[in-house]
């Protein structure tokens, strides 16, 4: 058995090749067709930021800045750190540019955290996420969670629950806090060891703690919908009765109120049902309306979610929806005779829109056709001798009922058209 290899991916990272690549296209196609359709347009931001940026933005009272990011000082002694998440870097790139209102913005990044790796849990993920900024009504709250919701059927995933919290404003949320923080000092020695001595720091972190103690402990907690200002009492109602009248199913819970400083009012989270609680978080988000002014921006209100990619496609494993797809190729040509017959046919089917690949290096005919045969195409193209001499091709269908069929050059691309129409109908 040959060594290891000396290199490997870092601990906690994934390498995606070909075909299993395949699936990351189609939900990258079929994202940027659900955000498209909906006015958002493909935002591509650096994958590193000036540290402050996170700092600021998301905030220190969070794990993912506080213990878990990728922070560097670079060769000009610029404190950097890669980006964790998306949105404060879409809203940073917001204010350098001030797009007009509404920004509508939509991307498919990379995120750095430096957590414990685990089954669907990774120190680079990758995210599908849009962002709406500017506008203040609950009508977008609505549209941005029905978005996701859309893009999840749209993959074919049935079995996505969708919770739904107000995490309300700087208006009310401060007396909600001294609350919660009353309702742990009596209960403290039941929280879990991080929080029975840090509870009184940031209370609210309690209610996101995912452990057994901490999770009975506030059972009983108070709810901050039932504390909510005038405001966002009225926000909050008009998101879920929204999401009622456009028959998007959801429970309420209290206690989402997920791991960034910098949310306001709405915040959401759906669960993959068909994956284990541990990797089951299929995507998550939020309003928040004070993110831009904390960057040294405009108030501006803003709103979008984050799906992370690989916990999507662990969910369609689970479910059993978008299978592993092919390579997609139409063709793969065969040449036997060597020299530039194979270059000039694939040239010709591939200017004929066809996706065609192709033997090197005159390998045997039969060394060819399992190359063919990997290559997952539904038609090999054979030149042979005779062909070459006759100016036709052998047609030979790797899949499917067909006859093997030679036909002249100039119709090779219409012939492999239609075995590939025929193999394709269900
Ligand atoms: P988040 O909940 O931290 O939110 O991440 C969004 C999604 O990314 C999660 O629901 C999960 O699917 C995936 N994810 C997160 N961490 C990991 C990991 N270590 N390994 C694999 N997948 C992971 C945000 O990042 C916010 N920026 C979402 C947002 C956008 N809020 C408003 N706008």
């Amino acid at each position: 058995m040959s060594s290891p290899p000396r290199f490997q991916a870092p601990t906690g990272t994934l390498d995606v090749l070909p075909p299993a690549s395949a699936r990351w296209e189609q939900l990258l196609a079929a994202f940027a067709t659900t955000a498209g359709r909906a006015g958002y347009g493909l935002v591509i931001n650096p994958m590193f930021e000036d540290i402050g940026v996170f700092l600021r933005g998301i905030g220190e009272g969070s794990e993912v800045v506080t213990k878990e990011m990728y922070e560097f000082r670079d060769k000009g002694d610029r404190h950097m750190a890669l980006r964790p998440e998306g949105t404060a870097s879409v809203a940073r790139a917001f204010i350098q540019h001030r797009p007009g209102l509404p920004f509508k913005a939509w991307y498919a990044t990379p995120a750095f955290r430096y957590e414990r790796p685990q089954a669907g849990r990774y120190r680079q993920h990758h995210q599908l996420g849009l962002e709406a900024f500017g506008v203040e009504d609950p009508e977008v709250d609505i549209e941005v969670i029905s978005l996701a919701v859309e893009f999840y059927r749209a993959l074919g995933l049935s079995r996505i629950s969708l919770k739904v919290n107000s995490m309300g404003d700087e208006t009310c949320r401060p007396a909600y806090v001294e609350l919660l923080r009353v309702y742990l000092s009596q209960r403290a020695d039941r929280l879990c060891d991080e929080h029975r001595t840090k509870f009184e720091l940031n209370p609210l972190r309690v209610l996101d703690c995912k452990r057994e103690e901490c999770k009975s402990a506030t059972e009983e907690a108070p709810a901050l919908t039932a504390h909510l200002c005038e405001p966002c009492r009225i926000h909050h109602s008009a998101v879920l009765s929204g999401l009622d009248d456009l028959g998007v199913g959801y429970s309420p819970e209290f206690r989402l109120v997920r791991g960034f400083d910098y949310y306001t009012r709405t915040t959401f989270e759906f669960a993959a049902e068909a994956l284990g609680t541990a990797q089951n978080a299929a995507g998550g988000g939020g309003r928040y309306d004070g993110l831009v002014e904390s960057l040294g921006g405009p108030a501006t209100p803003g709103i979008g979610f984050g799906l992370g990619i690989e916990r999507l496609l662990l969910a369609c494993d689970a479910e059993g929806a978008m299978s592993e797809s092919t390579s997609g190729l139409d063709a793969f040509v065969i040449d036997v005779v060597g020299g530039r017959s194979a270059t000039l046919i694939t040239h010709e089917l591939r200017a004929a829109g066809l996706r065609v690949d192709r033997a090197f290096d005159g390998r045997s005919m039969k060394s060819q056709m399992k190359a063919a045969d990997r290559s997952g195409a539904a038609v090999a193209v054979i030149i042979g001798e005779e062909e070459a001499a006759a100016g036709v091709a052998t047609l030979r269908p790797l899949r499917g009922e067909h006859e093997q069929v030679k036909v002249p050059r100039a119709e090779v691309a219409e012939a492999v058209r239609r075995m590939g129409r025929v193999e394709a109908r269900p």
